[in-house]
């Protein structure tokens, strides 16, 4: 049986963060690794205003109000679990306006206006994901994103060393056989959903803390030929400190889409 027919529904994956709740914040030991490498590669200090998708517990939005977001940037986050949303509210709440968290119905339908954040930011929520709704955040986070923009992805996803391979192949088994045991969350490339003429990928790194891998990915939102020369050039500033950050990964991926049938044309095959 493939991965496909095992992931969770909307309401399984609700139940099951309603009951997991704060003990999420236990999987630190192999979540912060590369929740660290993210944050050195995605530019926050020059983001106004982030959103996060499935932001659980809100650790990683308290770590970056805290520590890594300008004072005055706002960050917005949704979760389907009451209970996560709760918790988020609460860890939050010294943050007052700046922080805004919201339950969303599960649905790949960010509550956000076109072009409005910085980042968009999901750790840990699209391996849950079928790949068409992997596919559906991705066309979300284009409409939401500024240009320029930065889509800034951790996940789950195969090994790549000797010890991680075996970790996320046995992973893969306990998925297929009881997917709850495991959160409902396998492993998956991210990097083969990327569009390469929607996206141009700034970082890619593949962490194996405890030999559990995790993809860290940072894209840039790129403009397509309908955006106006002038919307580009009044942007040129905020461009040119994206390109300060250094591309760690820029290897050419197959297939070429636009925007709008990204969703239909591409189908990688990443799914074992
Ligand atoms: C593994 S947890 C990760 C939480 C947090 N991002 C972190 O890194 O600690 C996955 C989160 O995604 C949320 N989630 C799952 N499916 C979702 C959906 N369709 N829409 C929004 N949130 C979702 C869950 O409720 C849960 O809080």
């Amino acid at each position: 049986m493939g991965d496909a027919s095992r992931v969770l529904t909307v309401d399984r994956a609700r139940a099951f963060y309603d009951r997991f709740g704060a003990r999420q914040d236990g999987q630190g030991f192999y979540e912060d690794p590369a929740l660290d490498d993210l944050i050195a590669h995605a530019g926050f200090g020059d983001a106004e205003r982030v959103f996060e998708f499935g932001c659980g517990t809100g650790r990683l939005a308290e770590r970056l109000l805290a520590g890594h977001l300008p004072p005055r940037a706002v960050w917005l986050g949704c979760d389907v679990s009451p209970v996560m949303t709760d918790l988020a509210a609460r860890r939050l709440a010294a943050f007052g306006e700046r922080a805004r968290v919201w339950r969303s119905d599960g649905r790949i339908a960010f509550a956000v206006p076109d072009r409005t954040v910085d980042r968009v930011v999901s750790c840990y929520v699209l391996d849950l994901l079928s790949s068409e709704d992997i596919r559906a955040v991705l066309v979300e986070a284009r409409r939401v994103l500024k240009r320029p923009g930065l889509l800034c992805l951790v996940s789950l996803t195969t090994g790549v060393t000797p010890l991680s391979r075996i970790v996320s192949s046995l992973w893969r088994i306990v998925f297929r056989a009881r997917p709850e045991l495991v959160g409902g969350c396998r492993p998956v490339r991210l990097e083969a959903f990327v569009d390469p003429a929607c996206w141009q990928v700034r970082h890619r790194r593949v962490v194996t803390p405890f030999g559990v891998p995790s993809e860290v990915l940072v894209l840039e939102s790129l403009p397509v030929a309908t955006e106006t020369a002038a919307n580009d050039s009044s942007h040129a500033g905020d461009r040119r400190k994206l390109r300060s950050l250094p591309i760690v990964s820029d290897r050419p991926m197959s297939g070429t889409s636009s925007d709008g049938d990204a969703r239909r044309r591409f189908d990688p095959l990443h799914e074992r």
